[in-house]
Formats: structure tokens, C-alpha cells, sequence
């Protein structure tokens, strides 16, 4: 949520800000703005709405300086309006700011400045932060040793309770920015005299791969020839320069109309790269580098916990089937969020995994952090190398998709499916699975790409559907077993991108009460594949039809389905069971893009959304 970009170097700043903004946009868009420091002073631009809004401004100004800082927003405190937008200026004009996170204690910190002089235009939290360091700018003596502007961002720091990713300018210190960390992401990148300091690697990578991840408490001061980072207590931090091994072209659109589309068709190729290097010599189970575990210690659990929010909290629930199916062991799956305030009785031996895309939402991370202080061992399966997630969890499989750009998660979670999979397996033969039955469901997972691939391939006969029924405003998604979870993310998928009202449910469950919005009005998406329970899901379908309802049905080849069930149906390929809900996600990710897209939605920046949740 927010996205933040400074610039210090030989280039125009703003060109670079701006550019760097668009591809943090899906961070938030609720209003944008920079600032650069030129010769006379600073100069700010900010407007409501989207980055295109901002370049229009910003076509107002003659930013012609070489240090800046800018930032896309996702309101939090205060209404979106162009007081609200970043960046922020102190009352005395010698600090500007942007942010990403939230300043807990504002409330008290702005009575106190009140008090002393300072005046705020804005309802933000933000704008109390900047005229904190000013406050202490002004106040503090600068230490022969030490910048006195860094020294005043260390003071204020010191007072702010909550998150923060920051970086802050000052007139009177031109060519420099000092950023900072706490609970929200921020990366350095590191080139040849500039450096650029931003949310997320895709702000950075067209001009450089060399960056350093800052570490919460970690606070940088760049100037176009150097850079050096040190604690808020003032302590020399070592900087850790990693090279970020995808390129600018895996953050571009590359012809596809939506970052959306190009995700769901990139599928394929992200799950051989999941896959890539990850299967036993002999061929009958999955090894991993990262989970820091050995047999032993692996035979020792007694209970897995999986912890994630929204759609990885789906990706949770297909891991809990697979692994009790598979492995025979038992396993909570669990909204993060919920967790870390439940103070649920652990006992046992239980391992913890937590499951994010972004490795950077707040309620995942608290979920971690709370595992961890009753002393458990938690791993990650996360796609973002040098997240906060992967930081400071024990070990974890990365899921090397590349960036999701798209706010709606299509490749990570299709990605985190086959993590999932590749894990049960893993665990099934320390315990019970055969090796045959190792060899054949190795064989299963390596075949996945090309199903998907057939899947991809019925594109156009899923648009037919999808404009068939863009014009409803509720649907059910029906599922069981490993397919309930995939119901759930149909739901969520449609309703997040189209703002159709949707529900997931596993289907022998609509009887209880959901078949009450059964009508010719709420059509039902039914996943009724080859299972030993075909019959009952066809049962609950014919309960649909006797009351009009609509039925858009996935099965997969060979099913034969009695007549007149069926509306609709999309016929996905006949495969083994761990691979199921990765093949059955296809038609649903599809069926709400075009949905989405005939009802003219933003699709890859619904309203309200935001691709990373760091606030709670
Ligand atoms: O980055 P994470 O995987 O931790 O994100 C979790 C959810 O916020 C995310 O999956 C969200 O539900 C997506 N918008 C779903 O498409």
C-alpha cells in the first residue's frame, strides 16, 4: 500500500520519479505526487487520482533538479484529496516527505507540535511525521560527525510508533535524501553515481539489478556519489549488495491489454520456474534448498500450520487437503490475520509455514512474528526475494514466478498451488508413499505446465461464456474438497476485479442456505470433476436446476454429465488429484478477466484495492 521513489544522481529527477511511479502504481492510486529540490527551493506537485493526473500537473512546473522524491497513495488517514497526497511539506518549508505505512501515535506528536508553532494542511499522519523532523532540524545541534539532517530524520524516528517506508528531502541539503525503514519494504538500488530508493525492485530495475534490501531500523542517507546506512542508535550498518536476477521486461506489458491477462498467461512458463531443479534424482519426490530441515527433524511434526490472507489464504486450504491427503498428517489452515489475536492452544510439534506473494502483508507478518515469539519454527512460501517475510522467517521455498504486477493474483497463487503439492509429496515420502506412487505424482507436477497450456487454449470459448453472463450482479462458486478452495478464489477473483457480489461454497453446503439465492438472476460456477463423489455434485447441480438457477459447469474430460444440467460447460483435462485445483483455477481466472473487462473495470487497479497489504 503506497508506493514510494527517490531519486539522487545526474538525471532530471522528475522524469525518473515519474517513471518509477507508474510501475508502483499498483500499490495504491488514489492520488500521486513529487518533489524536487532545485536550485531555488523545492517544488511540489500533487494530484488526486492516478499518475496520468500527476504528469498532467506536473507539466505546470519546471522541475529541472537531480534529487527528489515521489509517491503513489492508498489512503489511510484522511479523504483523497490534494491536501491529503504526498509529498509533504513542514510548516517552516524545510522538510519534505513521503510514506508508506502509518504513524500510530500522530495524534499525541501533532499536539505537541501544535504547541510549539507548527501548522498542518493535511489530515495525515504523514504530514505529523514531517513536521517532527523539522522540529527536531531545528532543534537539534548538528554532531560534527553527522549530517544534522540525518541526525534530525534519526530523532524523530526515535518518537514515531508504527510502520514507516520513508524518504525525506530538505532544501538545505541539496543532493541528498535520507530514507528509512520500519514494517514497510524499501530497497536501494545502487548505480553508477545515482542511486534510487523505492517500494519495490519494479521502480528500480530499468536502471539498475544492484540493490541493497534495508532492514527495518535501518536508515540510509544517499547522495549521488555515495551512500551509507546506519541504525536509528547511530550504528554503521554493512550494505549487502544483491543482484535482482528478473529484468525490466517482466514488469512490462509486453502487448497484452492488462498485466492481469499477462499473468494468466504466463502461467506456464512461471510453474516450470516454481518446478525448475526441485525433483529427487531418482525421480520420485521433491527436494528443497531452503527449508533449513532435515528428515529427522521433518518426521518430528506432528501438525502443519499454514497462515496466509486472501488468496494465499486459499492456497493454505488446497495445502491442508493435499497434505492430509497425501502425507497423513494433520493441518490447520488459517486466516493470518485471525491467528496472530486468537491465542489458539499449540501443542506438540507443530511447523508453521506462512504463504505470500508479496512477503510485505502486515497481517501475514504478524501471524509470523507471533508464531515465533511462542517459539515455533516458521518457513515461508513467497515470491519476493529480500521481503520482509522471507527475512524473518526460519527458511522457505521461494516461488521464482518473477513480479505480479496485476493487483488480482493469478500466477503467484497457481504458483503456490503447485508449492503446496510439491511440499505434500515431499513430506508423504518421509512418511507413507510408495515410490511408485512418488515417481507417478512427480510425473503429475512435471505435466502441469501443458495442461494449463490446453486450458490457456479454450481462452476464447471461456470470452463467449464470460460475455454471456457479464450483465449479472451475483453468482455462487461451488466446489469440494481440494475445490472449495478453488470456489472461493472464483469468488473472490470475480468480485475483487468486477465488483459483482460473489460467494464461494463447498456445494453440498448450498443446501444449508446459500440455495435460498438460487433464482434465474445467480448463476453458479460448478467444479464437477472425475471423483468418487461425481454423483453427489451432480446431485447438487440438478438442486440448482429445479429452481431455475444457471450453471456454468468445469469437469474434465470423460464426465459424463446427465442432460440439461449444464448451461455452460468448460472441460478441463483429467489429471491427478494434486494437480487438480491448479488446472480448475484456469477457467475461473479467465471467466472473471472477461467478465471484468465487458463490464469495462480497471482490472489491474480495482477501486479500493491495493497489491500489498501493509497496513492492518
Ligand atoms: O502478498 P500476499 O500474497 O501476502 O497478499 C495476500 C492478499 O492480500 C492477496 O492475495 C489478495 O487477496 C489479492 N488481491 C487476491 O487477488
Amino acid at each position: 500500500m503506497c508506493g514510494i521513489v527517490g531519486y539522487v544522481g545526474r538525471q532530471k529527477a522528475a522524469t525518473i520519479l515519474i517513471e518509477g511511479l507508474k510501475r508502483l502504481e499498483y500499490r495504491g492510486y488514489d492520488s500521486a505526487g513529487l518533489a524536487v529540490l532545485q536550485n531555488d527551493g523545492i517544488e511540489i506537485a500533487k494530484k488526486t487520482g492516478r499518475v496520468g493526473n500527476l504528469v498532467k500537473e506536473a507539466k505546470h512546473h519546471r522541475f529541472t533538479g537531480t534529487t527528489g522524491i515521489s509517491h503513489t497513495r492508498w489512503a489511510t488517514h484522511g479523504g483523497v484529496t490534494d491536501a491529503n497526497a504526498h509529498p509533504h511539506l513542514s510548516s517552516d518549508g524545510k522538510i519534505s516527505l513521503v510514506h508508506n505505512g502509518v504513524i500510530e501515535n500522530y495524534v499525541s506528536i501533532k499536539k505537541f507540535l501544535s504547541a510549539r508553532g507548527y501548522t498542518f494542511s493535511s489530515e495525515t499522519d504523514t504530514e505529523v511525521l514531517c513536521n517532527l523532523i523539522a522540529y527536531h532540524y531545528a532543534k537539534e545541534p548538528a554532531d560534527p560527525d553527522q549530517s544534522r539532517f540525518v541526525t534530525s530524520v534519526r530523532q524523530a524516528l526515535r518518537h514515531a510508533e508504527g510502520t514507516y517506508g520513508i524518504a525525506v528531502i530538505s532544501p538545505e541539503a541539496p543532493g541528498e535524501i535520507v530514507a528509512a525503514r520500519k514494517g514497510s519494504p524499501l530497497i536501494l538500488g545502487v548505480g553508477d553515481n545515482e542511486f534510487i530508493v523505492a517500494s519495490d525492485v519494479a521502480a528500480l530495475i530499468s536502471h539498475t539489478q544492484n540493490v541493497v534490501y534495508l532492514k527495518d531500523g535501518e536508515v540510509v542517507h544517499l547522495t549521488p556519489k555515495d551512500f551509507s546506512i546506519t541504525t536509528l542508535d547511530q550504528e554503521d550498518v554493512e550494505a549487502v549488495v544483491d543482484r535482482v536476477t528478473w529484468t525490466v521486461d517482466a514488469a512490462e506489458l509486453n502487448g497484452h491489454p492488462h498485466f492481469m491477462e499477462k499473468e494468466i498467461f504466463e502461467q506456464p512458463a512461471a510453474l516450470e520456474n516454481s518446478m525448475r531443479g526441485r525433483f529427487s534424482e531418482d525421480g520420485s519426490t521433491a527436494k528443497f534448498g531452503g527449508l533449513n530441515l532435515g528428515p529427522v527433524e521433518f518426521r518430528q511434526i506432528d501438525r502443519f500450520v499454514f497462515l496466509g490472507c486472501g488468496t494465499a489464504w486459499h492456497a493454505c486450504l488446497v495445502a491442508e487437503h493435499l497434505l492430509e491427503r497425501f502425507a497423513r498428517v494433520p493441518v490447520e489452515a488459517d486466516y493470518a490475520s485471525e491467528f496472530r489475536y486468537r491465542n489458539s492452544p499449540l501443542s506438540g510439534n507443530p511447523l508453521f509455514f506462512v504463504i505470500s506473494q508479496s512477503g510485505e502483508t502486515i497481517d501475514t507478518l504478524g501471524a509470523l512474528r507471533e508464531a515465533k515469539r511462542k517459539g515455533y519454527k516458521v518457513l515461508a512460501i513467497n515470491n519476493t526475494v529480500g521481503s520482509t517475510i522471507a527475512r524473518e522467517t526460519d527458511g522457505g521455498i521461494y516461488q521464482h514466478v518473477g513480479p505480479e504486477i496485476g493487483v488480482a493474483s493469478t500466477k503467484a497463487f497457481t504458483s503456490q498451488l503447485l508449492v503446496g503439492a510439491m511440499l505434500a509429496l515431499h513430506v508423504a515420502r518421509m512418511r507413507d508413499m510408495s515410490f511408485a506412487d512418488g515417481v507417478e505424482y512427480v510425473n503429475a507436477l512435471k505435466g502441469v505446465p501443458d495442461l494449463v497450456r490446453r486450458v490457456l487454449e479454450q481462452a476464447p470459448r471461456i470470452k463467449e461464456i464470460a460475455l454471456r453472463y457479464a450483465h449479472y450482479s451475483d453468482f455462487l462458486f461451488l466446489g469440494r474438497l481440494s475445490l472449495f478452495p478453488i470456489a472461493l478464489e472464483g469468488a473472490l477473483k470475480l468480485k475483487e476485479i468486477s465488483y459483482i457480489h460473489a460467494e464461494g461454497y463447498p456445494a453440498a453446503e448450498m443446501k444449508h442456505g446459500p440455495i435460498a439465492l438460487i433464482s434465474e438472476k445467480c448463476p453458479s460456477v460448478f467444479f464437477v470433476p472425475k471423483s468418487e463423489i461425481f454423483n453427489k455434485l451432480v446431485s447438487s447441480i440438478q438442486e440448482i436446476k429445479a429452481r431455475n438457477g444457471k450453471t456454468i459447469v468445469i469437469t474434465t474430460e470423460g464426465c459424463e454429465l446427465p442432460p440439461g444440467v449444464a448451461d455452460e460447460i468448460i472441460t478441463i483435462p483429467d489429471c491427478h488429484e494434486a494437480v487438480l485445483p491448479i488446472v480448475a483455477t484456469i477457467p475461473v481466472q479467465l471467466l472473471s478477466y472477461y467478465i471484468a473487462v465487458a463490464r469495462g473495470c480497471d482490472v489491474d487497479k480495482p477501486r479500493n484495492l491495493a497489491k500489498s497489504v501493509t497496513v492492518e
